[in-house]
């Protein structure tokens, strides 16, 4: 049982006590338990988005997770794979480095590392088409990551537009997401 606080609330973080800090700061912790909760509100967000894509960006993201999955993927991969666009639902710029940091505290160092850099391995199917480096991934080279990123890229990310493939529904996911979303978040260096 989370406790409440019964005074005046402050209203300015320089007028905080003690006694009402600690009660905001244990609320602020058992507000984690609705984190899995939260991923699969944003997750489901993405239906919308279709951008010209053959498939929605809901459907994409359980394809490219599932293609992971039955690949033999290990469970933080599996879940990563699943988030790894679930930023658009924002916006595009970007939306690697800020997906990697919202499931940092919960994943491997890994799966952090292959969201963060899964659009530079990506290029390398389509950066020609637009003026970019399609080799952008080289950068990275020697990284641990380097060979689990472009696995991801090549194997589960690229080829995840396809509506005849048997994408199992966001549900299929649900336990997965729970639990690694359940974990105590390790803070970020
Ligand atoms: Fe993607």
């Amino acid at each position: 049982m989370v406790a409440t606080f019964t005074g005046k609330k402050p209203t300015r973080m320089d007028q905080f006590e003690e006694d009402y800090t600690l009660v905001v700061a244990a609320a602020i912790d058992a507000d984690v338990a609705r984190t899995a909760d939260r991923v699969l509100v944003n997750l489901a967000n993405l239906e919308p988005l279709v951008q010209e894509f053959a498939v929605n960006q809901l459907v994409h993201a359980c394809q490219t997770a599932a293609r992971a999955e039955r690949a033999g993927e290990d469970l933080d991969v599996v879940v990563g794979s699943l988030c790894h666009d679930m930023a658009k639902t924002i916006t595009n710029a970007n939306h690697g480095g800020a997906a990697a940091e919202l499931i940092r505290p919960f994943v491997s160092d890994d799966v952090f590392w292959m969201v963060k850099h899964h659009q530079d391995f990506q290029g390398k199917h389509y950066y020609e088409l637009l003026g970019l480096d399609p080799d952008a991934r080289e950068h990275h080279a020697g990284h641990p990551a380097f060979d689990l990123t472009a696995r991801f890229a090549d194997d589960y990310d690229q080829v995840a537009f396809d509506p005849d493939y048997d994408t199992p529904p966001l549900e299929h996911f649900e336990a997965m997401v729970r639990e690694v979303f359940g974990r105590k978040p390790r803070r970020a260096e």
